[in-house]
């Protein structure tokens, strides 16, 4: 009889736990942004609502094709930071859920036009040039020449010196990608793209692990978004940035509600949140020198200065179709990666 009754309250407590967990507020976080960054925004939104984050850190590219494979039964609620092509195909593909914040007038044009050219299922939430950086150290011991330009990174002196992400796994190699076919026409850019594979010692899987190894001495140069460049320099790394002289790319960094989230109302507070000027001056708590779309929100001296760059005019539309960034991996596939190096 004792044992019964004590196995009778064991359960009822294991079933009240059971409930109240199924209860807690709770929101599954996708975040493509750094990884230190990706924790400081889920454990600030915590302190900041309570609400639980269970928030897993993958590349642009991959989160778009875990999305699209989850579907038919979404597990994530939404999805936070990577650049903004692979967002804008999800839209394109009806994978994220339309959503008019209220705080959208705190932000600048470009965060803006990103939603309102895909339906309002995705927004801006920074923005970053692209180019590449190089250990100074390493550089000087090969006794290779100072790189200023897209084109001196085809020198065959770089040989092995050169990294890159793979375009299929991560939006700053995909942006690359983009950006040479849209600077050099489609012919003369992936001509580029062969050319600049000779080179290449490894493509990684996420976009800013080649200046991450250049930083370590692992490598010579990698090819990032110029604030990946700026954080190693401020870390104390011997690294230098570079704004190509052809002109560069850059990124809208994105942030999309996953169709059909399991936990919508947490999921909409987490956008209003992540729009707010306190979310968005948290980044430089962690060295992430992107441009902030919260009008008030702070840029930090270190970060690259877009005013100062030469920006091509990115067409966010067409690169961020779903045919086309299909149409342009495939080709990167067939046509480069098979290349012998
Ligand atoms: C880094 C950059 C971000 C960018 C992201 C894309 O984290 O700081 O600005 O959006 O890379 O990551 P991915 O791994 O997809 O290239």
């Amino acid at each position: 009889m004792k044992k019964i009754s004590k196995l009778a309250i064991g359960s009822i407590v294991a079933l009240s736990a059971g409930v109240s967990a199924a209860c807690a507020d709770k929101l599954t976080l996708y975040c493509s942004a750094q990884e230190d960054w990706c924790q400081l925004m889920a454990r600030s939104f915590e302190d900041a609502t309570g609400i639980d984050v269970n928030m897993t850190r993958k590349s642009s590219g991959e989160t778009f094709a875990q999305i699209k494979a989850e579907s038919a039964n979404p597990k994530g609620d939404v999805w936070w930071g990577g650049t903004g092509d692979p967002h804008l195909q999800a839209a394109e593909e009806n994978l994220t859920a339309a959503y008019v914040s209220p705080m959208r007038d705190q932000l600048h044009d470009w965060a803006i036009s990103q939603a309102t050219s895909a339906g309002d299922k995705t927004i801006g939430i920074y923005s970053g040039a692209l180019g590449y950086g190089y250990n100074t150290d390493l550089l000087a011991a090969n006794n290779l020449p100072e790189p200023s330009c897209w084109k001196d990174l085809l020198k065959p002196e770089y040989k092995g010196h050169v990294q890159m992400a793979n375009p299929n796994s991560s939006g700053t190699a995909y942006t690359t990608l983009a950006s040479m076919v849209q600077l050099f026409g489609e012919d003369e850019g992936f001509e580029f793209m062969k050319g600049l594979h000779s080179n290449i010692n490894q493509y990684t899987k996420s976009g800013s692990a080649p200046i991450k190894a250049a930083g370590r001495g692992e490598n010579t140069i990698g090819i990032v978004f110029m604030h990946d460049a700026v954080k190693q320099a401020v870390s104390g790394f011997p690294v230098k940035v570079v704004a190509p002289c052809e002109g560069t790319g850059y990124e809208i960094g994105s942030m999309s509600i996953i169709d059909g989230a399991r936990n919508m109302d947490e999921a909409k507070k987490f956008y209003d949140w992540a729009l707010s000027t306190d979310a968005q001056n948290l980044a430089l708590e962690v060295n992430a020198f992107q441009v902030p779309s919260n009008k008030s929100a702070n840029t930090s001296p270190s970060a690259p200065d877009m005013s100062t760059i030469a920006l091509i005019d990115y067409d966010f539309k067409t690169y961020g179709s779903s045919a086309e960034r299909k149409r342009l991996l495939k080709k990167w596939d067939e046509d480069v990666s098979t290349l012998p190096q």
